[in-house]
């Protein structure tokens, strides 16, 4: 066999390092001339044709639309002869090809050849044993064609092949529009059989009817909790609710109520009557159908759904109630059956198949003919019947879905307390749910164990490491002033005590300033360590109160203590840094994001502990001030909460760019010894080789923990698991008038996260509705060039059940980033396929911290790519990138559906 000739992703322009496949303009099996253009992709800069200057045929495995592949990856072959074509997509990762090719030759089954319909007729399993077919007497037949018409017993010399050649195909086999006696069925099994009854007949001749219709599969994941709990609390069945939900999602997608009919006509139909499949004792499965469903309200079809049960267990259904729905509706969720899909019954274009819901939700597949509907539309659909059912409150009838928290209702328990709300911690979490608090007029008390508000962000994090990075900034930007002429500047001196005046300085200006305004807003801060003495009462320990704002705040002693009660109470803890069990950790010489603050002056060498964002932060500012950094990361890249490939390009930017940094992934830490001014960090690498680094001092940064244990939280109730507060969605407790927000519920332990949930905590004890949704949250870490993040990657996307895509623009095409000579990186934006919606945007990129501002607008608010791509963006700024990302996308997305139809 001649060896194939690969197609590779091109190089289409300077800076592109790899390629999305957007269409597949020629199929496989189909004659390649010269100068045709196959495919087209999509670069760093725009949509470009794969054009091919070869003659053959096109041969699989294809990259499937939507890869990313790198440049010289394989994404075809071309074979000169015709018998040669193979069909199957290759998988997604290019890395994977020789395996995936192997894969492809050794199952059948992932073949395709040229003349397969492009939707997936559904082809029956193959038989556990089976055979394939001989060879035809004349002609050829694809080996799948083979193996089906040896599995299903069809007589593969009474075939006539559709494909290049007379080529005997899948889909000749399968041929719905086969003439009957073209194939001769020959099942033979032993024994004689017997005839079957009228039900079994006509089920029997309904399915095989089905196959003749071009099946396809889409599977969403949805959380019934809210419909479920909506319908319980009206009194209807969930499944009436489920299909009142699907009816509104027809009346959106009225397509799918319509039925193909030989010979090629559509009949539409207005009215949508739902079958819903049920489990009846000696009647077998029935489907009764909901007629009318959108002209009736849920009470009635409630009440007809019941009289329908009741008479089809007892088989006094008249057939005209279980025939002829329009759409139909199988549930096993009730079965414990983790995934199914059914199969719609002649009449139907669609039927969901709804399974039991698991961690990632309800699974719920739309199978459906393609020839009604196509793959968007299914998607679509689904994504908006998804929105129905998790948002019922807009209607279900009264308002029934709400949920408890919006009930208007107080969650602060009514009596005579001392306070209406304590609050235990003065930091971002605690203060915002205090002024929210106040300016509702409630009385509140914030007890915060230092002399002012704050916390961790105002005094040993956020704050001073931005006062830090900026002054690192002014060093590290001069490198960039003679690329725009501009020299000697490229020497800059740093006097480390003014930075720290200037740094402390913000500090304490800031402390007062919010000092001063909780106060003027009416809110009661005392300083001490707040303890649980019953779910309704603390004790305040005033014992341990120091007076310097920078130090961490020491905890009560037991010494002068108050005790005071309240009718809701908000634990807003935070968590301090949290050091591992390496020997020698407790050396002087150990420094952690509580004691940098301590430094004398900007050690010659700094080894770091953990490539989090605190180690990363403090890597490069104190690499930017001139001191040799090693930094130790135990897992194999940096930042876990950073999307992967922003997070891998950042690690190797760092290593090919960053002066006095290095970066060592999957270490060990062996041992830490020595003393401050001379530490020694013995470690091992990826490879297990032991090394050593004599340094300054060691900086751990290896994540924070709360510290529970002296709160006792067992006093009130309160439950723990796994060193956190648990919380729900409102970051309420398990005692409903506690709450838990910021670090001490263990979720993202960011400064805004805090606020929010600060801000969630008091709209719902107030009785309105909120809710902290980590989906939208977002992050940005203060490396050069900074990464950042709103909303899903695409493989946390996928994971919930999102169909998502991906669009990104290097930076080093953006004119603004070349004038100022800040190329480096990328933007990436993530939408859901079906409904056009952006649900992540990632950064590594310079302002990146401004930047986002406009993507987290656009996650939160649930924007669109059409909102964006047609929003008018400011020129020359960077923020013309989203637009011009978004119309990107489309045009991949518009080019992609063309191919499907
Ligand atoms: P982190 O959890 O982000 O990172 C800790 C890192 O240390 C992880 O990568 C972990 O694998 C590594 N590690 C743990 N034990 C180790 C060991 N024995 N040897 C080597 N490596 C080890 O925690 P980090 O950086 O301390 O930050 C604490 C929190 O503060 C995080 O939630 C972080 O997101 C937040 N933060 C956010 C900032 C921002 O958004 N700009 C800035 C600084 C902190």
């Amino acid at each position: 066999m001649a060896e194939a000739f690969t197609i590779k992703m091109p190089k289409l322009s300077d800076t592109m390092t790899e390629g999305t496949l957007v269409t597949w303009e020629k199929q496989v099996g189909e004659q390649i001339a010269r100068g045709t253009v196959v495919a087209t992709v999509e670069t760093d800069k725009a949509i470009m044709d794969v054009e091919i200057f070869r003659e053959g045929y096109l041969s699989g495995p294809l990259a499937p639309v939507g890869a990313v592949v790198p440049v010289g990856g394989a994404i075809a072959y071309l074979v000169a002869d015709v018998k040669e074509v193979k069909g199957g997509e290759a998988a997604a990762a290019p890395a994977e090809r020789r395996k995936s090719e192997r894969v492809a030759e050794a199952e059948p089954h992932k073949f395709e050849p040229y003349g397969t319909p492009k939707a997936k007729t559904h082809i029956p399993a193959m038989p556990h044993g089976a055979t394939p077919a001989p060879r035809p007497r004349s002609g050829f037949a694809s080996p799948y064609a083979r193996q089906l018409a040896g599995a299903h017993g069809i007589d593969i010399h009474s075939l006539k092949g559709s494909g290049p050649g007379g080529i005997i195909l899948a889909a000749d086999v399968t041929a719905p529009m086969a003439p009957p006696g073209m194939a001769k069925r020959i099942f033979q099994v032993p024994g004689i059989g017997r005839p079957m009854d009228a039900m079994e007949k006509a089920v029997a001749h309904n399915m095989e009817y089905s196959l003749s219709m071009p099946l396809f599969r889409a599977t969403v994941n949805i959380s019934p909790d809210r419909l479920s709990a909506a319908a319980k609390k009206a009194g209807y069945s969930l499944t009436v609710a489920l299909a009142k939900a699907a009816g509104l999602t027809i009346q959106k997608f009225p397509r799918v109520n319509a039925v193909y009919q030989h010979e090629d006509r559509i009949v539409e139909r207005q009215q949508i009557d739902v079958g819903l499949a049920v489990e009846t004792e000696g009647m077998g499965l029935v489907v009764p159908v909901l007629r009318d469903v959108m002209s009736k309200g849920l009470k009635q079809l409630n009440d007809e759904w019941r009289d329908l049960v009741a008479r089809a267990r007892i088989k006094r259904l008249k057939p005209q109630e279980y025939s002829n729905p329009t759409f139909t509706i199988s549930n096993m969720g009730m079965l414990g059956v983790t995934n199914f899909d059914a199969i719609p019954s002649p009449g139907t274009s669609a039927i969901f198949a709804i399974s039991t819901a698991g961690p990632q939700g309800m699974p719920v597949t739309i199978t459906a003919d393609h020839r009604i509907v196509n793959g968007a539309d299914a998607a679509k659909f689904l994504n908006t019947f998804k929105q129905f059912v998790e948002q019922p409150e807009s209607w279900i009838s009264g308002g029934a879905a709400a949920l408890p928290v919006a009930s208007g209702r107080e969650a602060i328990v009514q009596g005579k307390w001392d306070y209406d709300v304590v609050i235990i911690g003065g930091g971002p979490g605690g203060e915002d749910c205090a002024r929210d608090l106040a300016d509702h007029g409630k009385k509140v008390l914030m007890v915060n164990d230092a002399p002012f508000p704050g916390g961790e962000c105002l005094w040993r994090g956020c704050i001073p490491s931005k006062a830090w990075r900026a002054g690192a900034d002014r060093v590290r930007d001069r490198m960039h002033d003679a690329h725009l002429g501009v020299l000697n500047t490229n020497k800059p001196k740093l006097d480390w005590k003014l930075l720290e005046k200037t740094r402390r300085h913000i500090l304490e200006t800031r402390g007062e300033l919010a000092l001063k305004t909780d106060k003027g807003v009416k809110i009661e801060v005392k300083q001490g360590f707040a303890y649980f003495d019953s779910a309704n009462s603390v004790v305040i320990d005033t014992s341990g109160n120091q007076n310097d704002p920078h130090a961490r705040p020491a905890r009560g002693k037991g010494g002068k203590t108050e005790r005071v009660t309240f009718g809701a109470c908000v634990i807003a803890t935070g968590a301090p840094p949290w050091v591992p069990p390496i020997p020698g950790a407790d050396s002087k010489g150990v420094l952690t994001s509580d004691t940098v603050w301590n430094l004398k002056t900007p050690p010659k060498k700094l080894g770091i502990i953990g490539a989090g964002a605190i180690g990363l932060e403090m890597a490069q500012i104190f690499a930017d001030f001139g001191t040799q950094v090693v930094t130790l990361e135990a897992r194999d890249r940096p930042l876990v909460e950073v999307e992967t490939e922003i997070a891998k390009n950042l690690s190797e930017l760092l290593a090919k760019k960053q002066k006095n940094l290095k970066l060592i992934t999957s270490a060990k830490i062996d041992k830490i010894s020595g003393k401050p001014g001379a530490m020694v960090i013995a470690y091992s690498d990826a490879s297990g080789k032991k090394a050593t680094f004599k340094c300054d001092y060691v900086l751990v940064a290896t994540g924070k923990r709360p510290v529970l244990e002296p709160l006792a939280l067992d006093k009130a109730g309160v439950k723990s698991d796994k060193g956190v507060v648990t919380v729900d969605r409102q970051c309420r407790t398990n005692i409903p008038h506690i709450f838990a927000v910021g670090d001490v519920n263990g979720g993202y332990m960011l400064a805004h996260t805090a606020g929010h949930q600060g801000r969630v905590s008091a709209a719902t004890l107030l009785g309105e509705k909120a809710e902290y949704n980590q989906d939208k949250d977002c992050g940005v870490i203060f490396t050069r060039p900074q990464a950042a993040f709103v909303g899903l990657s695409v493989e946390q996307a996928k994971a919930k059940g999102i169909d998502a895509v991906e669009v990104k623009m290097p930076m080093n095409i953006d004119a603004k980033a070349m004038i100022t000579d800040e190329t480096d990186g990328m933007i990436k934006l993530v939408a859901d396929k079906a409904t056009r919606r952006i649900v992540g945007v990632h950064f590594l990129a310079d302002h990146a911290d401004t930047l986002i501002g406009e993507a987290v607008m656009m996650v939160s608010g649930d924007m669109t790519l059409e909102q964006v791509a047609q929003a008018i963006h400011p020129h020359p700024t960077q923020t013309e990138m989203f637009g011009e990302m978004a119309r990107r996308l489309l045009s991949r997305l518009r080019r992609t559906a063309k191919v499907a139809k």
